[in-house]
């Protein structure tokens, strides 16, 4: 399989089948990952990979913070307020979320239940946590970009689904308990992943791109 065969077929997935992946692939596909690039080679990823009874107990965690109402406080302030077109692509991915899933645009609680669906990883068997030291900030933060992609490539060439999501760091608190991390270790965001629900219609969401001329400028 080509990367442009990859990456012209792969959409995020936000449904799963309950079949899981063996701890022999997943080993193998996050120790092909480490060839990902960083700064200066730092490699600052420390990827927190949770399935079976652990994954059931962080979800009830989650779910058990959410329904307390608790505001989100994320390990790194990095959601700014979109502007303009930025804003513009942000309303058109959420479109193309709810549209494929029939939520009018003023069902606030439709909405919202989907958004919780987040929490409960949409049902993936699997869930990885990107994490890096705090200390870290931009840098670090351009690293684990870098490698959640190349997780993700590498994911969708063993025909693998996976949804990244900044929703799994906006409560570090009950991740960190769980998981027992240290609290110099940053929850940065997550990652859903498993064999995509082909019958679920919000796997049918599809996102637009810029055009090039927008994105990339030559210079001669
Ligand atoms: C850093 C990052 C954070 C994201 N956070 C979320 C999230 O919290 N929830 C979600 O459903 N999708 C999330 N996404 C998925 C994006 O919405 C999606 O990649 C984008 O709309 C493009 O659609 P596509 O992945 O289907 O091509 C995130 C993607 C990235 C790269």
């Amino acid at each position: 399989m080509t990367i442009a065969t990859i990456l012209n077929n792969r959409a995020s997935a936000r449904a799963f089948t309950n079949k899981k992946i063996p701890t022999t692939e997943l080993e193998a596909i996050f120790a092909l990952a480490q060839q990902s690039v960083s700064n200066c080679n730092v490699q600052p990823w420390q990827t927190m990979v949770v399935s079976g009874e652990t994954r059931e107990r962080l979800k009830a965690a989650l779910m058990k913070t959410l329904m307390a109402g608790q505001a989100p406080n994320p390990d790194f302030d990095w959601t700014p307020k979109y502007q303009d077109e930025h804003r513009e692509r942000q309303f058109g991915s959420a479109n193309a979320l709810y549209g494929a899933l029939g939520i009018e645009r003023g069902d606030k609680k439709a909405r919202m239940e989907s958004m919780a669906r987040n929490w409960t990883f949409f049902d993936a068997p699997h869930v990885a946590f990107f994490c890096m030291q705090k200390y870290l900030g931009i840098m670090g933060a351009v690293d684990m970009g870098v490698y959640a992609q190349t997780v993700s490539l590498i994911l969708q060439e063993a025909g693998i689904a996976s949804c990244m999501q900044g929703a799994l760091g906006q409560f570090p608190d009950p991740v960190r308990e769980v998981l027992k991390l240290p609290d110099e270790l940053g929850i940065l965001f997550g990652m859903s992943f498993g064999y995509a629900d082909a019958a679920a219609p919000v796997n049918a969401a599809r996102t637009s791109r810029a055009e090039l001329a927008e994105a990339v400028k030559f210079y001669n």
